[in-house]
């Protein structure tokens, strides 16, 4: 793995960085993956429903302990270390990465875990600002790698409510809860359908017949930057406006097509982000059970509703989001595709016909050129296991 040809995988490259770096052995490796969302878009802070997966690609973290009681990390994808001390993680300056290290080693204090010191080597192929939640995987893969030095077991979903809460209190983006879920409970082969209000999961096939296509517009965005706060905001006014309209009602979640006259009541832009919301919750679900029924048609024509209600109900679309949408659209194999994520810049999902991936990936490529003069990035992936602990070396000493 150390030849001079350099480390071929992931996880290689990060067991390299902690050697090459703080001359330690793994003793735990964690492999975390991204998630890209079929359906069900800013739709998990209204406790609502939303039909993410696990990629292929992934963070890989590997850990071995320190002696002193200090967090030390590297990144393949970043210049700079970031060192923080155990017994007050949120203290001194690192750079923007590290504060996810930070707010994971936080809140996991806060919760009773004691933390030990560690060093971390990243390394991933999982891209960054591409709608892919590098972000999530950063949290999960740090948190396992801390929970895994300090011997305390915890259950996935609380794991995934700190992630959140790390990334909401310490990053500043108040995000929902899809993302840490994903990551954590993904299971291979299939989307999982997540209710954001009880926080159950069941999950559902994706077609044999069908691959997922990341189209990255490679116009990156930083959440923090963008409206997302806003967006969430507006929500949150709207459900308070119906609640008083309609006593019983704690968020959109509450409000069911049939209600959409109370949502126009509302004012603009309130009615609009709320009609979005109401709408994609049913999307998600009558795209649930086109799946389990093999229809694969029926699935493209919800993406393609979902989009147009993300561009025109909840303005999170962009130029060049646009011209990548049409690209994937005309291009061959493309069952249906829209924004994912957040928005305001990073990619649009396509759900492709299995074996024409490739023709695909050509003709979206030159049509988003075409359009926009820039080289979109594309990732074909699968729906892999969320995210997992193994053991690194025997040398390892905790
Ligand atoms: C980001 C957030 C998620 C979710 C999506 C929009 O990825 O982290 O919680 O709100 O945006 O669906």
């Amino acid at each position: 793995m150390d030849d001079a040809a350099g480390p071929t995988t992931p996880r290689a490259g990060a067991e390299t960085l902690l050697r090459a770096r703080y001359g330690l052995s793994p003793a735990v490796v964690v492999r975390a993956p991204g998630r890209v969302n079929l359906i069900g878009e800013h739709t998990d802070y209204s406790e609502g429903f939303v039909l993410p997966a696990a990629t292929d690609a992934a963070l890989w973290a590997a850990a071995a302990p320190l002696p002193e009681p200090l967090v030390r990390a590297v990144s393949a994808a970043e210049a700079e270390e970031t060192v923080f001390p155990t017994s007050a993680p949120r203290q001194g300056p690192v750079p923007s990465w590290g504060r996810y290290l930070q707010g994971m080693a936080a809140v996991l204090a806060e919760a009773g875990v004691s933390l030990r010191g560690l060093a971390l080597g990243l390394d991933g192929d999982l891209p960054v600002g591409a709608g892919l939640s590098s972000s999530a995987a950063l949290e999960i893969a740090a948190g396992l790698a801390f929970l895994a030095c300090a011997g305390h077991p915890l259950d996935r979903r609380s794991l995934a409510r700190l992630a959140q809460r790390a990334e909401v209190e310490h990053v500043g983006v108040r995000c929902g809860i899809m993302d840490q879920l994903a990551v954590t409970l993904a299971r291979a082969g299939h989307l999982l359908l997540i209710d954001c209000r009880s926080l159950e999961v069941e999950p559902v096939p994706l077609p044999a017949e069908a691959v997922l296509v990341v189209c990255d517009t490679a116009v990156p965005r930083r959440l923090e930057e963008s409206g997302y706060n806003t967006r969430r905001e507006e929500v949150e006014a709207a459900a308070r406006a119906l609640a008083a309209a309609r006593p019983g009602v704690r968020s959109l979640r509450d409000l069911a097509l049939r209600d959409l006259p109370l949502v126009h009541a509302l004012p603009a832009p309130l009615d609009r982000r709320a009609r979005h919301v109401v709408t994609e919750n049913a999307r998600v679900l009558e795209a649930v059970q086109a799946l389990r029924r093999g229809d694969l048609a029926a699935v493209g024509t919800l993406l393609r509703a979902s989009h147009r209600s993300l561009r025109d109900d909840f303005e999170v679309s962009t130029p060049e989001l646009e011209a990548m949408v049409a690209a994937a659209q005309e291009s061959p194999g493309c069952v249906g595709a829209r924004l994912v994520g957040a928005g305001f810049g990073g990619a649009v999902l396509a759900l492709v016909e299995r074996g024409r991936e490739a023709a695909f990936v050509a003709a979206a490529g030159a049509a988003y050129r075409r359009r926009t003069g820039r080289s979109g990035r594309f990732l074909v992936t699968g729906a892999a296991a969320g995210a997992e602990v193994l053991t690194g070396s025997q040398d390892g000493t905790w």
